[in-house]
């Protein structure tokens, strides 16, 4: 593993800017290769056929660039990762496995996970969580707008709690006493406030980027392979380069220089 190569982020769009903007506080020397595939997002309605099948050609796309690892900041994808992780040789990061670890590590009793449709379908948070303790109980539920609201940047706050109480609503009515959320899909945090103001009773509401940004950090650090002097963010996108540009100033990236470039994944 090379010191100074650049890291991979990878999500259908936006949403993991929620995990690049961690990665950029905790780590600031580490130089980012971000790829937001938003000519193809949501990824949540999508098959899993598909999802392997576009994240692949990304993936060779990350190896080209020699990237050190590569962080999946899409649950959706990392819920599929064993189709497609052993065909590299850098380490990739899911996020649902930082997810369920950090459930397991707060030793939570009864968790809702909020996340898209296909994440919720192939079971691998309760899977996760359950393998480090099977006596958590997890509530799974998909939603079928929320992500690609997120990434629109326009819905409003009206549209945003419509969809949540689409996608919610009938867990917090049968489980009022369920306190905490796991934000399953890296677009939620970026409503994080929303979703807070609309269900008060979810008062442990877990993120699970920081869990793996430190897993990151603890790899780099475990091979010697901490960047000593980086610090660039380059953007890729399938979708429009303007928006996608302005978003990651609105969230709080650090951009540097000439970083934006259009780059196209094509789905089955
Ligand atoms: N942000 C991604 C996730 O964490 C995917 C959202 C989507 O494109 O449906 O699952």
């Amino acid at each position: 593993m090379r010191a100074n190569a650049p890291i991979g982020i990878l999500d259908s769009g936006v949403g993991g800017y929620t995990v690049a903007r961690v990665l950029q506080k905790r780590l600031p020397k580490e130089d980012i290769i971000y790829y937001g595939d938003g000519g193809n997002a949501p990824y949540g309605n999508r098959t899993a056929e598909d999802i392997v099948h576009i994240v692949g050609q990304i993936l060779d796309f990350m190896a080209e660039q020699g990237v050190k690892a590569v962080g999946l900041a899409c649950n959706t994808s990392s819920a599929l990762i064993d189709r497609f992780a052993d065909n590299y040789d850098f380490p990739i990061f899911s996020i649902v496995q930082a997810g369920a670890d950090e459930v397991l590590r707060r030793g939570m009793r009864q968790v809702g996970v909020l996340s898209t449709v296909l994440t919720a379908k192939t079971g691998s948070y309760p899977r996760l969580i359950q393998a480090g303790d099977p006596a958590v109980e997890v509530f799974s539920q998909g939603s079928v707008n929320l992500a690609a609201l997120v990434e629109s940047g326009t819905a409003s706050e009206e549209e945003i709690v419509a969809e949540l109480r689409a996608s919610l609503g009938q867990l917090v009515t049968e489980q009022p006493e369920l306190d905490t959320l796991v934000l399953g899909c890296t677009h939620y945090p970026i409503v994080q406030d929303i979703i807070a103001r609309t269900y008060p009773q979810f008062t442990n509401i877990i993120d699970p980027a920081l869990g793996q940004v430190e897993n990151m950090k603890a790899c780099f650090a475990g091979n010697n392979a901490l960047n000593p002097g980086g610090g660039k963010l380059q953007l890729y996108t399938s979708g429009d380069c303007g928006k996608f540009e302005a978003m990651a100033r609105q969230l709080g990236l650090k951009l540097s220089g000439p970083a934006i470039y259009k780059k196209v994944a094509h789905p089955l």
